[in-house]
């Protein structure tokens, strides 16, 4: 096929290849339309504007954007179900909404024309991982109100590849269709990759005899020890994508092959910033703190400095002129005090892969004991150390235990359980047990 007959998906957006100047212009343009249209169409933002003392024509430039307020997730909530919708219901087309664990859930909703740029960014976000038209692409993202599942889905499909609509759950009909069908790719949350592997491993199937080359995993945080894991594990490259909800679902940014240095947030339709989770101040690129968004095209549920929780920084581009995140280490709801000392599960992954005899299946629960804080970490074994004996899971504890207490920081008590013990994920992982909270 020549250059002229390829799909038009084969190439990247113009954008992806703009100087840093075109891409600033452009998204001072899209962000004084996107800041008018919340304050015209939307009484919460008009209210929050009006109090803030702002106005859309205060952004002359970028950095204006520090003087309009933030909106979180509990505005979500109070604006249950449709109020923060910016256009009448009948131009919206779908609707997705968070599960949430306490109270009501946030729901987002799309037109045509959000529906369609959300399939446009995970296509770019597909084609910077790797996939190209023609791939076979197996879905394990929940299809539903989630947006994992329908938002990969679309952007798939608009990549040209064919897509295996399998959803969350089902985990051996799930390993048998990548027996018969061989994808290319697989869109899994990582945790519940692993959980496939394990049920690969028990079918007797060897993921390095499969055509399955990319995996491309996010919707929960996972550390660059799981990559090395991922990847040695299936013979794959484990590309990372990030997005939320509020902001359009996946696709918010996405991990480039060429360098796999963290997700390149498509700054031409969501604007990042971060800022210092306390005192709300905006913090130069390079420094930690909570990730905050503005989408500068989305019509239904247009975002105005959301405040995303997850915290991580802000990095200069490489594979493309947009810049990066870092991985991110938690959110900062999924942070824990333990005696004093901030700890994220995705620490306590580190250094468990870090030990050959253990499976990266974790669960850390919290409990007081008086008045200190007590942290067990149930762990197990591969299933070749299952043999290890007591001398050897006593090594085991010992060397984690040792790990833990020179990287984080905090004495931890250790049980080491028998292969397939630890409750499996079937979509985002659940890690902790706070008692505390009881
Ligand atoms: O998880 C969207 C998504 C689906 C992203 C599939 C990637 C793949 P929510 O359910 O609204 O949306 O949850 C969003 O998940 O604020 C992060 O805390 C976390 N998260 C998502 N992607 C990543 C990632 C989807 N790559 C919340 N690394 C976000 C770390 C992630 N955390």
């Amino acid at each position: 096929m020549n250059m002229t007959a390829q799909p038009m998906t084969q190439l990247h957006d113009p954008i992806e290849s703009a100087s840093i100047d075109q891409l600033r212009q452009t998204q001072l343009e899209r962000m004084r339309w996107s800041l008018a249209h919340a304050y015209e169409n939307v009484p919460f933002y008009r209210q929050a504007f009006d109090a803030a003392g702002v106005h859309p024509s205060d952004l002359t430039c970028l950095s204006d954007l520090a003087k309009f307020p933030f909106t979180q997730k509990n505005d979500l909530r109070d604006n249950y179900p449709f109020n923060m919708f910016a256009v009448p219901m009948h131009d919206i087309v779908r609707l997705h909404a968070s599960s949430g664990t306490t109270g009501k859930p946030t729901v987002v909703g799309y037109t045509q024309k959000d529906i369609d740029t959300w399939a446009n960014v995970v296509a770019r976000s597909l084609r910077a991982a790797g996939a190209h038209a023609g791939d076979l692409i197996h879905i394990a993202y929940g299809y539903g109100l989630f947006t994992g599942g329908l938002g990969a889905h679309y952007g798939a499909e608009r990549l040209g590849a064919t897509v295996i609509p399998m959803s969350g759950g089902q985990t051996e009909k799930q390993v048998q269709l990548i027996r018969d069908f061989n994808p290319d790719v697989i869109m899994v949350t990582p945790s519940y990759m692993l959980n496939l592997a394990d049920e690969m491993e028990r079918q007797g199937l060897d993921p390095h005899k499969l055509n399955l080359r990319l995996g491309v995993f996010g919707a929960e945080p996972w550390t660059g020890t799981m990559r090395t894991e991922l990847e040695q594990r299936l013979g794959i490259d484990a590309m990372d994508i990030y997005g939320l909800s509020e902001v359009m679902g996946p696709g918010v940014g996405m991990e480039c092959l060429e360098t796999k240095d963290g997700p390149t947030i498509w700054e031409d339709h969501f604007y990042p910033e971060i800022i210092d989770p306390v005192s709300g101040e905006a913090l130069p690129d390079g420094e930690y703190g909570e990730l905050v968004f503005t989408s500068l095209t989305k019509e239904a549920l247009p975002i105005i400095r959301y405040r995303t929780r997850d915290l991580t920084r802000l990095l200069p581009g490489t594979a493309r002129p947009m810049r990066r995140i870092d991985k991110i280490t938690g959110r900062s709801d999924d942070m824990l005090i333990i005696r004093g000392v901030n700890v994220f599960p995705t620490q306590v992954e580190e250094q468990i892969l870090r030990v050959a005899e253990l499976s990266p299946h974790f669960e850390m629960v919290i409990s007081k004991n008086g008045n200190l804080d007590q942290v067990e970490v149930k762990v197990e074994l591969k299933p070749d150390a299952a043999g290890i004996g007591e001398d050897g899971e006593a090594r085991v504890v010992k060397e984690l235990s040792h790990h833990i207490k020179s990287y984080i920081g905090i004495s931890t008590r250790i049980s080491v359980n028998a292969p397939g013990s630890i409750a499996r994920s079937e979509g985002k992982a659940k890690r902790v047990t706070d008692l505390r909270k009881a």
